[in-house]
């Protein structure tokens, strides 16, 4: 055996110190000095094990009980891990997070709320509210992050939620609360205490569309799971999405509604997006699109209005991408003969749903072509498939998975590419190589 001495070395620039002293030599960093144990006159000792000696995580995730959240996490959340949950603000991160607290609490598992940003009293009328008030839920209203860490030495909790990361600080830094200096250490410290204490913990961060709350980007390399909370502002429809994840895939989508009790999870997205639709009106069709792993039956709208009275005819595209749009009035004008000029376009997939896959191609094109032609498409029918700037169908992924769904919510027909694989019983496939025989099998002739 070697024999050991005691050395010092920096936490920050991992310079070797001969003895501990309150200030790095080196970098000049403070209270980084620490004890490290190695070799006389060699290299520390590095520990190397065979990947499969390593032991497994004993720690399966933990079920919150809030099913589109579980799915979302690939089963719970796991002890000792740290998860961001991103979001505009007012977009109901607070929410989904006291509904999950209260169900883990009610489950018999320790759960902390740390809020920095409501009081006590705040939380427990918005608990009460959403009928989400166990007695076995820990509340601590605090912003100082010693004051945090000592809440949840005190608690022990299974599971604690930091609402928000932006609003509580290290008093010992220089820089006020907020700044991605204060975001980080604070974040750090979470995670450190997560690891040692084997804690699940929930950092909430506000983000804005532009990213001009700059503070969550900067954690996300600092946390095992990033979670996206999404939704239009006036619509109760809540797409919650793994942006990354240790501990499994990125694909799934999770679907709440707000409602009067909070967030309910939607199990059939389906049938929620095509609840309303309108029989028999032109400018409509529903595409089978897919959400992460999941498929949803989407209608697009469009409509037509000729005689612009603006210099620039408008172009509005609602839940889809507008470059896409102009592309494929593009297309259809010059190989299908069906032309938008001079007019303002509008075109929307409904029920705040953001479709921008290219497999929606078909779709929008056969809802413009139909608005302008006042023709009526058929509503047993779906379409599906990439255009190509040809006028070609291309082949789309997930087409079996897509079909699938289609049957299941009772249609009957569908315009696919010419190279899809057969369809559940019941659905008769329209199999088409380009736009024009897309029209064409749909009932749509340009005039
Ligand atoms: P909140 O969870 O506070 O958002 P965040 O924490 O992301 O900022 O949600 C706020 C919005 O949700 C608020 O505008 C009101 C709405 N809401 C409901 O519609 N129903 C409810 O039961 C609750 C609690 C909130
Ligand atoms: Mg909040």
């Amino acid at each position: 055996m070697p024999k050991l001495r005691t050395r010092y070395r920096c936490t920050d620039c991992h310079a070797e110190a001969p003895r501990w002293t309150g200030r790095c030599p080196d970098c000049g960093a403070w209270n980084s000095i620490v004890e490290d144990a190695c070799a006389e006159g060699g290299t520390p000792p590095v520990a190397v094990t065979a990947l499969g000696d390593v032991a497994q995580s004993a720690s399966a995730p933990r079920p919150t009980g809030i099913g589109e959240l579980d799915r979302v996490l690939g089963g719970g959340l796991v002890a000792g891990s740290v998860t961001l949950l991103g979001g505009e603000p007012g977009i109901g991160k607070s929410t989904l997070l006291l509904q999950a607290l209260a169900s883990i609490a009610a489950r018999g598992h320790r759960a902390l709320l740390v809020s920095a940003e409501e009081s006590a009293h705040q939380v427990r009328l918005r608990a009460e509210r959403l009928h989400a008030a166990p007695p076995s839920l820990w509340l601590a209203s605090e912003t100082d992050l010693a004051r945090v860490l000592a809440a949840i030495g005190e608690v022990a909790p299974d599971v604690v939620v930091v609402d928000s990361i932006q609003t509580v600080y290290d008093a010992t830094l220089g820089s006020g609360p907020g700044s991605v200096v204060q975001v980080q250490a604070c974040a750090q410290a979470l995670v450190d205490l997560a690891k040692q204490r084997d804690v699940s913990v929930v950092l909430v961060g506000h983000v804005t569309k532009d990213g001009s709350l700059a503070g969550p980007r900067a954690l996300e390399h600092l946390v095992d799971t990033v979670l996206s909370f999404e939704g239009e502002r006036h619509h109760a429809l809540r797409l919650l999405r793994a942006l990354k994840h240790r501990f499994g895939p990125t694909g799934e989508l999770g679907l709440f509604e707000m409602g009067e009790l909070g967030l309910e999870g939607v199990p059939d997205p389906s049938g929620l997006f095509l609840g309303d639709r309108q029989a028999g009106a032109p400018g409509c069709v529903v595409v089978p699109a897919m959400e992460g792993q999941r498929p949803l039956l989407v209608e697009l709208q469009a409509l037509v209005v000729p005689g612009t009275k603006l210099p620039q005819p408008r172009r509005s595209a609602q839940g889809l991408d507008a470059g896409r749009l102009s592309l494929l009035a593009a297309v259809l004008d010059r190989r299908a003969g069906i032309s938008v000029t001079g007019a303002d376009v509008y075109a929307s997939a409904v029920g705040g749903v953001r479709i921008v896959e290219p497999a929606a191609d078909l779709g929008v094109a056969l809802a413009l072509a139909s608005s302008v032609t006042d023709t009526v498409i058929a509503d047993d029918l779906v379409a599906c498939g990439e255009i190509g700037l040809a006028g070609e169908v291309r082949h789309v992924a997930h087409l079996s998975r897509r079909l699938a769904e289609a049957g299941r919510l009772g249609f009957r027909r569908a315009v696919v590419p010419a190279s899809a694989p057969d369809g559940p019983a019941g659905l008769q496939l329209l199999r088409v190589s380009t736009l024009v025989d897309a029209l064409r099998v749909v009932g749509i002739s340009a005039s």
